[in-house]
Formats: C-alpha cells, sequence, structure tokens
C-alpha cells in the first residue's frame, strides 16, 4: 500500500460540503434545542470538530471509548466499554457520532448504552457506511456516504494508527502483518 500518500475516495471538498449539509439538517431538526453530541474514540474526533462547529444550535461534547473483544471467547461482535460519557445525559438529546459504521455491532451496543441513561432522545451520525458489511440493523440518522468494502483511512480514519489527520478519506490495501 502506499502509507504516504493513500489515493483519494472521498475529496475534502465532498466531505466539507456534505459535513455542512448534515450540520444545516440537525440544526434544522432539533429546532433549538440543545444536542449534547457523544463522540465515539478515536475516529469520530474530527468529523465531531468539524460537524459540532457547524451546527447553529447550542450544543456540548462528550466523548466515549469502546473496543471490540477480538480474543475469541467471546461471540463475535461483542462490544466493552472502556470510557462512559463524563456528563450527566438524563434528560438530553443525544447524538451519537461516529466515523465509520461497518458490522454495526458497536452503534447498536452504543444505542443501547445511551439509552440506558434515559435521555430525552438518541440519534445517529456516522460519516461513513460499509452498507455491504452490515451484520445488524442499525438507524443512521445522519450519514455522510456510504462505500464500499474499501479499507479507508483519514479524516479520522487510520490504518494501524496511521493517516488519521489526512483531511480526504483515501483508500489502502491492508497488509496481513
Ligand atoms: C471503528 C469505528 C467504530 C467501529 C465500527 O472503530 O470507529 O467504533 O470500528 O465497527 P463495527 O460497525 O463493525 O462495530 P475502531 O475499532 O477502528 O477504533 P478507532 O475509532 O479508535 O480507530
Amino acid at each position: 500500500m502506499n502509507a504516504e500518500n493513500p489515493e483519494v475516495l472521498i475529496s475534502e471538498e465532498e466531505i466539507q460540503a456534505r459535513v455542512l449539509a448534515l450540520a444545516e439538517q440537525i440544526s434544522a431538526d432539533y429546532g433549538g434545542e440543545e444536542l449534547v453530541m457523544v463522540g465515539v474514540l478515536k475516529g469520530s474526533f474530527i468529523f465531531l470538530a468539524d460537524l459540532s462547529r457547524r451546527l447553529s444550535i447550542p450544543r456540548t461534547i462528550e466523548f466515549i471509548a469502546v473496543s471490540s473483544y477480538d480474543n475469541g471467547s467471546v461471540a463475535s461482535g461483542a462490544v466493552r466499554l472502556v470510557m462512559d460519557v463524563r456528563g450527566n445525559i438524563e434528560g438530553k438529546h443525544v447524538l451519537i457520532v461516529e466515523d465509520i459504521v461497518d458490522t454495526g455491532h458497536t452503534l447498536k451496543y452504543l444505542i443501547r448504552l445511551m439509552k440506558s441513561h434515559r435521555p430525552a432522545s438518541v440519534k445517529t451520525a456516522a460519516l461513513v457506511r460499509k452498507a455491504e458489511s452490515a451484520e445488524v440493523d442499525v438507524t443512521i440518522d445522519y450519514l455522510g456516504f456510504d462505500i464500499g468494502d474499501e479499507w479507508v483511512v483519514g479524516y479520522g480514519l487510520d490504518y494501524a494508527e496511521q493517516n488519521r489527520t489526512l483531511p480526504y478519506i483515501g483508500f489502502v490495501e491492508p497488509t496481513d502483518s
């Protein structure tokens, strides 16, 4: 793969235009109500930063961290909570912000977890979705782009922690190392 300079899948201009459109739609939908944006570490950090700054409604920012069980002793798709939100979200409007939805297990888990805090509402935003990889049915209320089966990097997304800060979304050929 060309780790230094991945090929462009979605350009910086396309991303910025889509993020602005999503922000305008979110601002209109919540009608001035305050939103708690919950970014899922690490990959959502750039999407969350840009999306949040383009909203015209009051908003606060929280972060959450999860990891997948991959040791074979737990059923595939199980998700482990590493760090919960710090603030009290009871009675608040929550928007979970993800960089990518692949199988959907993580987002499904997060929706259930957020609902357990008894918020006023829970909705979801994701920059990209790998529609062909879906294993569970999960609603994405605000979606940036549908993509194929490529391994994507940039705009928060990584391959082995590299390329998260690219301004565009590129694709790489994973190696088996
Ligand atoms: C990515 C992404 C989601 C999850 C989606 O996180 O941010 O949280 O995978 O996968 P799923 O739909 O199959 O559950 P990743 O594990 O790459 O961590 P990172 O955000 O820290 O890079």
